[in-house]
């Protein structure tokens, strides 16, 4: 299901209509492999030569098809240039340095009006805290991303991650947790229940539960065949 070419674009395309997507799920539960396997197939089916996708990586890892850049000089360059841009940020100031790589974003699409961005942030609870408010950077990028076809895909351990973000993601797709402190929280946030899941997710791993949030409908898939 997730690869079929309306749910690839559900998924990323940042088509000025859909808010923002949210991947969560315990270390190991296979996020990044899901996203390295279903971007590379949006891509394809995807030739808006003007996209762009910027991936924020902070484990260091992953995604080495795309273009790395460990800084954010390489990372400006490396948007200019390619359609897929990979930052492995240091971890002193990555708060700092996510910020402004989404303020980056920004400008870049303001200065060239034809463009869109698909904005992945992988493992961002290294630098978005549920308990703290988030910065005017992933505010901008939250709240005004939509109308800028700058498009977030939030990645994370728990379903809910930051308050004052999440009321702008209206796709969620949800990996194995062992965490069920947060399910509360999730019904009242999106009317998702995880509860009824856990227990299938844990038995067949990289299996999947896709809620969008528009028709509340909860659909286990199973896991993609690499
Ligand atoms: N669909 C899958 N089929 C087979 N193995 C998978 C699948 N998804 C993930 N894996 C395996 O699990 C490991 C961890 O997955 P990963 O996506 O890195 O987890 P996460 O990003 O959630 O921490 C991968 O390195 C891979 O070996
Ligand atoms: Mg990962």
């Amino acid at each position: 299901m997730a690869e079929d070419s309306e749910q690839l674009n559900r998924l990323y395309l940042p088509d000025a209509h859909h808010l923002n997507t949210m991947i969560w799920g315990m270390a190991g539960s296979g996020k990044s492999v899901f996203i390295d396997h279903t971007l590379k197939q949006f891509l394809k089916q995807n030739k808006d030569k003007h996209l762009r996708v910027v991936i924020v990586a902070p484990k260091n890892e992953d995604y080495e098809w795309g273009n790395i850049s460990h800084s954010l000089e390489q990372l400006s360059l490396s948007i200019s240039m390619n359609r897929v841009s990979v930052l492995y940020p240091s971890m002193a100031n990555i708060e700092g340095i996510v910020d402004d790589a989404i303020n980056m974003v920004f400008e870049y699409q303001a200065k060239n009006k034809k463009s869109s961005f698909i904005f992945i942030l992988d493992d961002s609870q290294v630098f978005l805290s549920s308990r703290k408010d988030g910065s005017d950077s992933h505010k901008r990028l939250a709240l005004t991303g939509r109308s800028r076809k700058i498009k977030g895909i939030y990645v994370a351990h728990n379903i809910t991650f930051n308050r004052s973000l999440e009321g702008q993601i209206d796709l969620l797709v949800g990996f194995s947790s062992v965490n069920p402190i947060y399910y509360r929280a999730s019904i009242e946030r999106f009317g998702y229940d995880p509860e009824p899941f856990a227990a299938d997710l844990m038995e067949k791993p990289y299996s999947f539960v896709w809620f969008d949030t528009r028709n509340k409908e909860p659909v286990l898939q199973e896991p993609l065949a690499l």
